[in-house]
Order: structure tokens, then sequence, then C-alpha cells
């Protein structure tokens, strides 16, 4: 995207998001605070026009040297195959490092590899726009993957892989201590609570995980390809603010 938007060009992007999410309907709502500048009803993500941000352009560089530290470990990782299997670069993680909220996904897929950080293309957009519709800002999660470098062809990751990669990630989640993950999609659900489950039965609780807490919910790529689960996901994000004590928006 470009540095500087026109008011026209910002607008337009901001209604392809909306767009995106599976929202037609925007609408102003009097004396509302910003948390309350997200309504929903009971189909879909129904935001008001107000104090809406937009996702972040460029990310903050991180500055806290745990997490630094664990950055150098990891170096110019060779551990697994996916360093000779035409992955750009590393992508380690993005956003707060004290975040109440850690979103983990799969992999990194070719903008993420392109750029370094993760979910910054569609399905990255669709992901923002959850976080938004929180009453959020991306910037206050911190958000990573299941494994750290783009597999070819964006397949899934194997095993080892994951094996190899874990150890960066927990460390990661130790350094954060998020209250609660989020896990997006089947791999990072099935990676992190170490069963083999259909996603059905892993959504809609709250599980114990290391010292923490972790919720499953779809990936937002699965939600590109499948937009009538978007209110499926909204519910689980729902569960997850509830969780946190974080207002609701109200039903209208
Ligand atoms: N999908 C993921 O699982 N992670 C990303 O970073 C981007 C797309």
């Amino acid at each position: 995207m470009p540095e500087s938007l026109s008011f026209q060009e910002e607008l337009a992007a901001r209604l392809r998001f909306y767009r995106d999410l599976g929202i037609y309907d925007l609408y102003r709502r009097e004396g509302q605070s910003s948390a309350g500048a997200v309504a929903a009803n009971n189909e879909e993500f129904v935001l008001t026009e107000q104090s809406i941000p937009m996702p972040t352009r460029a990310e903050a560089p991180d500055h806290s040297p745990a997490l630094q530290m664990i950055r150098e470990d990891i170096g110019d990782c060779t551990r697994c195959v996916l360093h000779k299997q035409g992955r750009k670069q590393i992508v380690f993680g993005t956003g707060n490092p004290e975040a109440d909220i850690m979103f983990i996904g799969e992999a990194p897929g070719a903008d993420e590899d392109e750029q370094g950080v993760p979910f910054v293309g569609r399905a990255g957009q669709l992901l923002n726009n959850m976080i938004t519709a929180m009453g959020i800002r991306r910037e206050d999660v911190y958000i990573a993957n299941i494994i750290k470098c783009r597999p070819p062809g964006n397949r899934t990751p194997e095993r080892d892989e994951c094996e190899t990669c874990s150890p960066f990630l927990m460390r990661q989640i130790e350094t954060i201590k998020p209250k609660i993950i989020v896990a997006l999609g089947a791999v990072a659900a099935k990676t992190l609570l170490g069963v083999n489950d259909a996603m059905a039965n892993l959504r809609g609780r709250i599980y114990d995980f290391r010292n923490t807490k972790l919720a499953v919910t779809y990936h937002p790529a699965y939600l590109l390809r499948d937009p009538r689960q978007k209110k499926e996901a909204w519910k689980d994000l729902q569960m997850v603010m509830k969780h946190l004590g974080m207002p609701l928006p109200n039903k209208d």
C-alpha cells in the first residue's frame, strides 16, 4: 500500500475490508465509546462508522530485549528443510510484547515471506478486521505462526518442521505471557493442543495451556473461502472477549 492515501482511497480501502468481513451495512449510533463503536448481530460482524482504526501499514519495531534474544538464537536458521526450499526470510512475529491476546497462525505465505511480518496478505487483512471488531488494534496484540518459514507452495507444515520450530514459539509465549492465545485454524490448534480432532470439536471452549489459556477459531484464509463461518468465528472471539472482561458489543 502507498504511504499516504487520499481520503477517497482510504474510504474505499476501508469499505473493501468490511466487505471482506461480510459487512455491508454501516450505520452511525449516537453517543458510543470507541469500544462500543463495534456492534454485532447474530449473523455477521456489524461495525458503526465511528472511530474504527485502519489496520496498521507499518509494523512497530520490536523493542523487547527478551524477544530479540529469541530472534538472535534462531539466527539464519537451517534446522529444518524449509531453509533450502525457497524461504526468503524468517517471519518471527509482531506486535505488543506485553499483549493480553496472542494470535497464532500456521505458517507464512508469500506476502509474509516477502515482508518478514505475519499476516500481511489477504488473510491478514481479514485478521486485522477481526481484531478491530473486538474493539482493539492490531498493535495491541501479538501475532505469530507455528512455523517461521514459508513452506514451498504454501503446503501444510510437516510435523517435524512444527516440532523443530516450536521451542522458539514456546519461548515467545513464555516471554509475552499473554492472558489468552487464539489458535487460528486446524494446524495451530492441533499442534498447540497436541490433539487430532475436527475444528468443530476444538472450538467453543477455553483450554488451559501451559501457564495461560487457549481458544480455537477458524483460520482467516478459511473464512475467506467460506464466509458463512464468520459468524462462528465471531462467537469464538466474543468468548475470548468475555474471558478477558472486554466490553461486548450491544446486540440490536
Ligand atoms: N497464514 C498464516 O497462517 N500465517 C500467516 O502469517 C499468513 C497466512
